[in-house]
């Protein structure tokens, strides 16, 4: 898959060389922004308050998979919207999925040597459903799906217990839910 991360840095560089391990074709843009209408998948991993001034540098955009991994800390939303991910689908009008905003990217080293897969939660458009699972997966992760592109602003507001389990003594973690039969 030709994927174009947006963000380069830790999440955006660090799934990107994941990505690109597993096969896919990857292009890291930074702040100088880039033209985006040849990739198949986009992620955006600016910093949550960027997004608005990140999707301004960006070229074909329209109709574009999107996933978006930002997070809000210390920020809102643009006006009007619930959640970044919602302010990006009204910008690209494209199968729309908020992932990969609840793990750490501390721990991407790690995935290729885990002996159970960590889960990894996403929420979205039905569209986005087979090339977001195959990106999670791709990753090393196995997805949860969490519901429909709504539910991306809970899911935002998700980190503040993942940080306060991290503060609590557990660290960076990886996380995992199935059902009981596999337990
Ligand atoms: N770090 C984590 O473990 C983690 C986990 C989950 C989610 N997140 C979220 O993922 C996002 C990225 O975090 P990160 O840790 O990867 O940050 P980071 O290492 O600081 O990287 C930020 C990237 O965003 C780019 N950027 C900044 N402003 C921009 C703009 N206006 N337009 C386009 N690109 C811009 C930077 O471009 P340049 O390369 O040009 O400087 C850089 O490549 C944040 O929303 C964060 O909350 C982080």
């Amino acid at each position: 898959m030709k994927i174009t991360t947006v963000g380069r840095g830790n999440i955006g560089g660090g799934l990107g060389k994941l990505w690109a391990a597993a096969g896919h074709e990857v292009t890291a843009l930074g702040r100088d922004g880039g033209d985006v209408a040849s990739a198949e998948a986009v992620l955006i991993a600016v910093p949550g308050a960027a997004v608005e001034a990140a999707l301004a540098g960006l070229g074909g955009l329209e109709g574009k998979t999107v996933i978006d991994a930002t997070n809000l800390i210390g920020a809102e939303p643009p006006a009007a919207f619930a959640s970044n991910a919602e302010f990006i689908k009204s910008q690209t009008g494209g199968p729309t999925a908020k992932s990969f905003n609840l793990n750490f990217a501390a721990l991407f080293d790690r995935l290729a040597s885990t002996t159970e897969r960590p889960g990894n939660l996403w929420c979205g458009d039905e569209e986005a459903r087979d090339v977001v699972e195959q990106l999670i997966r791709d990753a090393g992760y196995d997805p949860i799906y969490a519901g429909g592109l709504e539910n991306a602003g809970v899911s935002e507001q998700f980190l503040t217990l993942m940080f306060a389990i991290n503060q609590g003594g557990l660290g960076s973690f990886f996380y995992r839910m199935a059902p009981a039969d596999q337990f």
